[in-house]
């Protein structure tokens, strides 16, 4: 690879380091800078397909080969005396990162549409966002208790703007499906496991509320479907939905790995012909289309959630807040 090929992928991690972990995991953004600026790193990383080069991924894959690393010299030290090991597990996995918090940021949506509700989520992994109705909430001045489980049910706190229509309850859903390339089978130690260790170091209220979510998709088993967006299974499931629930096509972090933005205009425009209702919560880059209407100013690092193509919310990729933008509210 050219010097240009290998400062795009230190640009890469450096971004990742200034937006994505600035503030929200110290260790992943000192080894992503430092990733950026070593070049027997760059190397590696340039034998590797380029959607294969994600700083998630090659973070993820070396804790979970070698633990988690105190710091740089740790991390460079493993990888570079196992770069067969890594190598390999970067091509065999992917970061299927499952956050169940993102339903904090999806729940002020899903409450005001007539219930009850049928949700099919595209894009979802071991299916944790599928269940926004078994999970607790503190949204600070206001708290929405889970339904009692056999297992305790995780509370995802988030911090929402004044004009957000904070919901009173939960929603309603009567019949829920999941597609995803390559689903995430909850009650698997070993696929659990890499899920685990997509959640960054030091964020344990995330990886304890990730195992509470975990252990109620290994009971609730929400059913998910392999496919690939692009396919007919959308169209499938959709026909399969209740008539007497409202339709809700919903996806979170998944529409990035479309790269063709004409492959995503098509899925939009075919979910919006099949569904009265599709909800997006994704990076604004996504669907430039949809984000020219949230003005011009796009904060950094955070998702837009859009309902059948209007801006509604700014949130947190990990669903931690939600910026109400909607008129109204
Ligand atoms: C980052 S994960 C997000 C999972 C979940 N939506 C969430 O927010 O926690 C992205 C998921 O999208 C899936 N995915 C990526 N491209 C896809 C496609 N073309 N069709 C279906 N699923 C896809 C991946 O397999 C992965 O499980």
């Amino acid at each position: 690879m050219d010097e240009v090929g290998l400062a795009e992928i230190a640009a890469r991690y450096a971004r990742f380091a200034d937006t994505e972990a600035h503030g929200r995991s110290p260790l992943y953004e000192e080894l992503a800078r430092a990733v950026a600026g070593d070049r027997v790193t760059l190397g590696f990383l340039s034998t590797l397909p380029d959607m294969k080069r994600q700083p998630n991924l090659l973070l993820a894959a070396v804790r979970h080969l070698f633990g988690t690393p105190t710091g740089w010299t740790e991390f460079r030290q493993a990888l570079l005396a196992h770069p067969n090991a890594v190598r390999s597990l970067m091509l065999e996995r992917s970061t299927q990162t499952n956050e169940p918090g993102r339903c904090a940021a999806l729940l002020p949506v899903l409450a005001r549409l007539p219930q009850p509700l049928a949700l099919l989520e595209v894009g979802t992994s071991a299916g944790l966002c599928l269940m926004p109705d078994l999970y607790g909430y503190d949204y600070g001045p206001t708290v929405i208790r889970a339904p009692a489980m056999p297992s305790e049910p995780p509370v995802f706190r988030c911090s929402a703007s004044e004009t957000t229509p904070l919901p009173t309850a939960a929603p309603q859903v009567v019949w829920r499906a999941g597609l995803d390339l390559s689903p995430i089978d909850a009650a698997d130690p070993a696929q659990v496991a890499w899920l685990e260790t997509l959640v960054w170091p030091e964020q344990t209220a995330r990886l304890a509320n990730l195992r509470a979510a975990v252990r109620i998709a290994a009971t609730v088993k929400p059913r998910i479907v392999k496919g690939d967006l692009r396919g007919s299974e959308i169209a499938r499931l959709c026909s399969e939905a209740p008539k007497d629930a409202t339709l809700v096509v919903f996806h979170t972090a998944v529409l990035d790995y479309v790269s063709d933005p004409a492959d995503r205009e098509a899925f939009a425009e075919q979910v919006m012909r099949l569904s009265p209702y599709w909800v997006s919560n994704e990076f604004p880059r996504v669907f430039p289309s949809i984000a020219s209407r949230a003005g011009t100013n796009w904060p950094s690092g955070r998702f837009l959630l859009s309902v059948n193509g209007s801006p509604v919310a700014w949130t947190d990729p990990h669903g931690a807040s939600l910026d109400w933008i909607a008129d109204e509210a």
